[in-house]
């Protein structure tokens, strides 16, 4: 119990820097236009696999040592979540649900439309 704790401060500690660092870059790509989000070509290979990569969320849900056993960097293990409610619920902070990123700030709204997207389209391995 007590080595869980201090790895994931630790886990924090290293992504706290990852997720500021991207944040700006990240939101550049999504608005090309300031105040537009455009959720017409979501793709996971593309979108996706960009939103889990920039802020963070392979850093700490790799295969290897996945915090909280959710694995988030395989098409697979991400829908298997996607269906069972919980990347949504974790990133929109609905109660019940751990908020994520895990100690750092919610991800953007378009983004957060962007894989609502991919969910209703029926969670596509494109
Ligand atoms: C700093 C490490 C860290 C980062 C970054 C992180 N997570 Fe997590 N995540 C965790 C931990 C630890 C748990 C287990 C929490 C628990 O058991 O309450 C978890 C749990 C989850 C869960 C299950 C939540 C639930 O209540 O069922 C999902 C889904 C998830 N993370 C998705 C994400 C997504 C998506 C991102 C990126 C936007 C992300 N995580 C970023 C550490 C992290």
């Amino acid at each position: 119990m007590h080595h869980f704790k201090w790895r994931m401060a630790f886990l924090c500690l290293l992504n706290l820097g990852l997720i500021t660092g991207c944040a700006s870059d990240n939101e550049e790509d999504l608005y090309a236009n300031p105040g537009t989000c455009d959720t017409s070509a979501v793709t996971f290979s593309g979108t996706m696999n960009a939103i889990l990569e920039n802020r963070g969320c392979k850093g700490c849900h790799g295969a290897a040592s996945p915090s909280g056993g959710v694995i988030l960097d395989s098409f697979a293990e991400v829908q298997k979540r996607a269906n069972s409610g919980q990347l949504m619920g974790a990133i929109t902070h609905a109660p019940g649900f751990t908020p994520m990123p895990f100690g750092g700030t919610k991800i953007s709204d378009c983004e957060i439309a962007s894989i609502k997207k991919w969910i209703d389209n029926g969670t596509p391995n494109n």
